[in-house]
């Protein structure tokens, strides 16, 4: 900073001492530095009369020994001094000063362009389609200038935005992007983009579908086992039923008088015909094993 400062002074005293006249490009500063406007190598005491303007309003003023407006600080060399810069304090500087005679003996016109400061940048990583895009974050709107490093090399790219294919990406790479405003340059912290590729989308897809279709597959085979039991519970059912029907209806004969209607009713309420009425004996022992207990009970 001190090092910038005394070169630019130098190069202007040099450039000044050998034309005269001398305007310069912008100086610039970030808020709240110092800037000094210099003027001259020689001593204060040596301009009869000397005056500092900033953008034509006048800030100092001496003539002779007295000095009649001091609203600058000026130093011994005549040079402007100015602490804590703000931005109102962009602009042009003039100078300009005489001797004893009213002649010209120096003057100077510098231009002073504060800026904000800059702030550290950030990289906001990016996956797209076919490699990653890197965006340097924050930007300074004022002028800024980006550059990026990979794993510590420069990248010659000075975009906001930085596109890096997926082949010449390769795992463990850093980024990082700096950015400068004339004053100062901050650097982002590295990152390390990773991306999955279009390759390992395509099997990420694979694999789900290999699940999916697994557990369709579980489900289906669940389901269809849960039919056949229902089905086979049915037809259980079914045939006891229909067992028992055929029982009756050997038995049927014994009480042939009977008409239909009761005949349906017994076998409907089975049970409640079985406790009371005496059940006769049972045909033969091939009946099934079912009646076992009948049997016993009406034995
Ligand atoms: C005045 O200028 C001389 C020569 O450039 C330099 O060495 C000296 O430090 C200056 N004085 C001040 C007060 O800046
Ligand atoms: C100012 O003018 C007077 C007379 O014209 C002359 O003697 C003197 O040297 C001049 N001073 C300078 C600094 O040139
Ligand atoms: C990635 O960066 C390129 C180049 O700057 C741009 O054209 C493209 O739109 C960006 N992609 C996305 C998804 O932002
Ligand atoms: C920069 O941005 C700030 C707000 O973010 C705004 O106030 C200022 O005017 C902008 N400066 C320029 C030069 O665009
Ligand atoms: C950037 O450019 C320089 C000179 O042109 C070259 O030596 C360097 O390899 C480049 N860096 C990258 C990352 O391409």
């Amino acid at each position: 900073m001190l090092q910038n400062l005394t070169l630019t002074l130098l190069i202007n005293l040099t450039f000044m001492f050998s034309t005269g006249k001398f305007v310069s490009s912008c100086l610039y500063k970030e808020v709240g530095d110092k800037a000094v406007i210099p003027f001259g190598e020689e001593n204060l005491e040596k301009y009869y009369e000397l005056r500092w303007s900033h953008n034509e309003r006048r800030g100092y003023y001496k003539r002779g020994l007295h000095i009649k407006l001091n609203e600058f600080k000026v130093d011994q060399n005549g040079s402007l001094i100015l602490e804590n810069v703000q931005k109102d304090k962009s602009g042009e500087y003039k100078g300009i000063a005489y001797n004893e005679n009213g002649s010209l003996i120096n003057s100077i016109v510098h231009q002073l362009c504060v800026q904000e400061p800059v702030s550290e940048p950030m990289v906001i990583v990016m996956c797209v389609e076919k490699g990653v895009n890197l965006t340097c974050k924050p930007m300074n709107n004022e002028s800024t200038v980006v550059s990026w490093m990979k794993n510590g090399m420069n990248a010659n790219a000075t975009d906001a935005i930085l596109q890096v294919s997926s082949s010449e990406l390769n795992s463990g790479d850093k980024f990082s992007c700096t950015v400068s405003n004339n004053v100062k340059q901050k650097s982002a912290k590295d990152v390390e983009p990773v991306c999955s590729d279009t390759d390992e989308d395509m099997m990420d897809v694979w694999w789900m579908l290999v699940i999916l279709t697994a557990g369709g597959c579980f489900l289906l085979i669940l389901f269809i086992i849960c039919l056949v039991c229902v089905w086979r519970c049915r037809q259980n059912k079914r045939k006891a039923k229909k067992e028992e029907e055929y029982r009756l209806a050997t038995l049927m004969p014994d009480h042939t008088n009977q008409p239909d209607e009761p005949y349906m009713q017994q076998t409907t309420s089975q049970k409640a015909s079985k406790s009371q009425r005496p059940l006769p004996p049972l045909p033969t022992p091939q009946g099934p094993p079912y009646f076992g207990p009948l049997k016993e009970r009406n034995l």
